[in-house]
């Protein structure tokens, strides 16, 4: 490889049908080419406060501080984590898939005290193992993964569950990364102290900002806090002051970023919520219509499944790489591997945001069939 002499770059296009990032609106990506501006710019100003409204809208409340963190949605965790804990804090984490074992490996090095309510990969938590777990031991923080990408499975009994947190003096956090943009998210209704969400799933976007949503609640434990936050780039004190009227420099905004995220937001606000999750339900159901007519099972039960990301079992017998790699070369359509616990056991097929569409999914189920032979 000469690298003076490279030619242009020129991927080839794939029907992201994995676990994210997911396609790219079209609308998104002509945004996206607009002009660089400053991010003290008072047109690029404009913008973030259109964001915030945008977003407030979409996570379903009024949060004052809602606004996005630069990086992906591991960014969004980190921000929650690093603002809330402080060393010694009790922290309490709902594992039931990669994510939440994620989750509580970066509390711990937050400084925190780490205890684990665990569950099978696909299972869901009942809320009352949350009253449980919390009247035999208090938590500041408790932390929810709303959809495990890596198996699946939808959280329910979130307002049941942020009411006994609330009852134990306890603050909630929950991972909305592949939930925001694809079905409900009621961050006010809910009573969620800090949820977050990457753009890369069902907001169409490309990976790279991560919203946030903070409680008053939260806000003011935030604070209160007695040390600095242990996170200088993900500091939502000092974010917030770039954010808010004073627009006090902290980084360098991704600007292109931000105008793709806008036009996400507001293909969203077109859509309407009530259309939007209807959609990625309908399609998801004829996902599993389809992949259970072909004889394939489905990892998680349909009570608990989860519209945007269907785990499917691999026939035994089957190589299940051999069946990713046919689909991306020959068909040109990704899906994913199973992750941790289910790794070699499913394949991970989501239907995201753009990517939620019929023709999607009869794409992939006859090719799928034809790979499989069925
Ligand atoms: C539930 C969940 N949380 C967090 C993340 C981390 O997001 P990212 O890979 O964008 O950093 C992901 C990514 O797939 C996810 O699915």
């Amino acid at each position: 490889m000469d690298p003076f002499d490279l030619p242009d770059l020129d991927p080839v296009p794939r029907l992201l049908l994995g676990p994210g990032p997911s396609p790219v609106h079209p609308r998104v990506m002509r945004a996206m080419a607009a002009p660089v501006v400053g991010h003290l710019d008072p047109q690029f100003l404009q913008l973030l406060d259109e964001t915030r409204a945008l977003l407030q809208f979409v996570f379903q409340t009024r949060n004052e501080l809602t606004l996005t963190v630069s990086g992906t949605g591991t960014a969004g965790m980190e921000a929650a984590l690093a603002n809330l804990i402080e060393p010694g804090d009790a922290v309490l984490v709902g594992v039931n898939g990669y994510f939440g074992g994620r989750v509580a490996d970066m509390a711990v090095r937050y400084g925190a005290e780490v205890r684990t309510l665990e569950r099978p990969w696909g299972e869901v938590f009942d809320p009352a193992e949350f009253e449980t777990a919390l009247r035999q031991r208090p938590a500041r923080v408790v932390v929810l993964i709303h959809a495990e990408t890596s198996t699946g499975a939808l959280q329910p009994g979130l307002a049941d569950i942020a009411r006994i947190v609330h009852e134990h003096g306890g603050l909630l956090v929950l991972d909305c990364v592949t939930s925001l943009g694809g079905l409900p998210v009621e961050v006010d209704a809910w009573g969620i102290d800090i949820a977050y969400s990457g753009t890369q799933k069902c907001l169409a976007c490309p990976p790279g900002l991560a919203p946030v949503t903070v409680s008053t609640r939260a806000r003011q434990a935030i604070q209160r806090r007695k040390t600095k936050t242990a996170n200088w780039y993900l500091d939502l004190s000092a974010i917030e002051r770039y954010w808010g009227p004073e627009h006090v420099y902290h980084h360098t905004a991704p600007i292109s970023l931000h105008y793709g995220l806008r036009e996400g937001l507001r293909l969203i606000v077109g859509e309407g919520l009530e259309a939007r999750f209807a959609r990625h339900r309908a399609n998801a159901e004829r996902l599993w219509a389809g992949l259970e007519a072909m004889g394939l099972a489905l990892h998680v039960p349909v009570a608990h499944r989860l519209p945007s990301l269907t785990t499917v079992r691999v026939p035994v017998g089957v190589d299940e790489a051999a069946v990713r790699r046919r689909l991306l070369n020959d068909y040109h359509i990704e899906v994913g591997a199973g992750l941790g616990a289910l790794k070699g056991q499913v394949w991970r097929i989501g239907l995201m945001g753009y990517g939620s569409q019929r023709q999607n999914v009869t794409l992939l189920l006859s090719a799928l069939a034809e790979v499989l032979g069925r």
